[in-house]
């Protein structure tokens, strides 16, 4: 059969990669895909925007395609899966009414108390005046998040009244992040260590993919701005087994049953944002509804299991009939971003080494890249995520090192201590 994947990145050209491993899978078709989707064996592109549902519809129904893989947020939030449903084609990902965990942060917050599923105090404002009394009050440190989807850019973790007020002055005063900063949430500091977890729903019953942390902030260290992400590592020791049965019983077992109980049961890859504090406590920073990049490239270099037989089990309601099998050896990957990232960054600089004889156990993903007479230029933020599987995760990090080393373009940055959290506690 054939299978579309929407989207363009890193996580996309895992997916295709994976999929394609599939028996049933004869051919991947990207929309709009990448360099590396343009280059793997079985997976081809298709100029169609992420953004463009009809072109995507178009393109599934001449292409007689069995299934389709949402990749990122933006589609899914548009309801791109209840189109295709309507249209009687096979979509895999939430509905637009499920999808607003991620679409509105106000959402997610209203629904996290209304389920008592534990997170940090928050208010929402959509004027200046009160939101800066409310600062004010409360004191810093303090968060300043845009209520929309703004690309990983409309959180502010504001270490001083200063800073808050600055953003409140950006967000709310100066629209800077447009719509999206139309109406802003203000929480409370968790203090903690981060853990991505990422489960695969049904709409009533959730498999836990393998653990995964990424790294948010572009400096080593974890310092500078946060981007989308600077790499990523799986399995993440901060959830122990003990942390990993809290974050199912106190988090993804009473979002699943919410979300059933409000008429918008959750099917897709729900990704919870967890603060995990001192006690082993997990409170939710923020849910997203698709797999995250970079972690997807770690996760799926370790599923053995056949993912497609996985997102037919979510479709058709029978997770609690299925079992996963993972490769007991960590894997790391490292992103590899245009100079400039996170901000406005150069394009078109002449990728190599990308394809060099690497080992089994190291994989390329390409994220902001493409193809142009026969050459693989740059052509965003992250270009790509270097990965590899290690004996243990030390193995793991030099493995992907050793393969960046290889690799060169104009303004190549990188961290080069991804997977340092993980390390110390190994
Ligand atoms: P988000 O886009 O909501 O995941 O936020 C981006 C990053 O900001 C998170 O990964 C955290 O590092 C940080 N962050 C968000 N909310 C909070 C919070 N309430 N307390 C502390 N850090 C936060
Ligand atoms: N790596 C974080 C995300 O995908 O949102």
């Amino acid at each position: 059969m054939k299978i579309l994947v929407i989207g363009s990145g890193g996580r996309e050209h895992a997916l295709a990669w994976k999929l394609k491993q599939s028996p049933r899978v004869s051919e991947v078709i990207v929309a709009p895909g990448n360099a590396g989707t343009a280059l793997e064996p079985g997976v081809r592109n298709a100029a169609v925007a992420m953004h463009d549902i009809d072109g995507l519809l178009h393109l599934a129904k001449v292409e007689n395609v069995a299934l389709t893989v949402v990749g990122p947020e933006v589609p899914l939030v548009a309801g791109v899966v209840d189109r295709f449903r309507s249209e009687g084609l096979r979509c895999f990902g939430p509905r637009k009414i499920a999808a607003q965990l991620e679409g509105s942060k106000t959402f997610a917050k209203e629904f996290l108390a209304r389920h008592n599923i534990p997170t940090a105090r928050y208010a929402a404002f959509s004027d200046l005046i009160p939101a800066l009394a409310y600062v004010r009050a409360q004191g810093a440190p303090i968060v300043v998040k845009a209520d929309g989807l703004a690309a990983g850019k409309g959180v502010v973790v504001a270490l001083t009244l200063a800073d808050a007020e600055q953003a409140l002055h950006d967000m709310l005063g100066a629209h800077a992040l447009g719509a999206a900063s139309a109406r802003v949430v203000i929480e409370e500091f968790l203090d903690g260590e981060e853990a991505s977890y990422i489960v695969l729903c049904d709409g009533r019953r959730a498999l836990p993919l393998a653990t995964s942390q990424d790294h948010k902030r572009r400096d080593d260290g974890d310092f500078g701005p946060n981007t989308g992400g600077m790499g990523a590592y799986s399995p993440a020791p901060v959830v122990t087994p003990e942390i990993d049965a809290r974050i199912l019983r106190e988090i993804v077992e009473p979002t699943l049953a919410g979300m059933a109980a409000e008429g918008a049961p959750f099917i897709g890859f729900l990704y919870a944002g967890l603060m995990i504090d001192r006690g082993g406590a997990p409170r939710v920073i923020e849910f997203n509804v698709r797999l995250g990049d970079p972690e997807t490239q770690p996760i799926l270099m370790r599923l053995r299991s056949d993912l497609l037989d996985l997102i037919d089990a979510a479709l058709d309601g029978r997770l609690d009939r299925i079992s996963v099998s993972w490769d007991p050896r960590p894997a790391l990957g490292v992103v590899l971003a245009a100079q400039g990232y996170p901000g406005k960054v150069h394009s078109g600089d002449i990728v190599s080494g990308h394809d060099a004889a690497f080992t089994p156990d190291v994989k390329v993903f390409h994220a902001g890249t493409k193809v142009e007479n026969g050459k693989i230029l740059t052509s965003g933020g992250r270009v790509l995520t270097v990965c590899a599987l290690g004996t243990d995760l030390a193995a793991a990090q030099t493995h992907a090192y050793a393969a960046v080393r290889r690799i060169r373009f104009d303004g190549m940055q990188y961290r080069r201590d991804i997977g340092y959290r993980a390390l110390g506690k190994c």
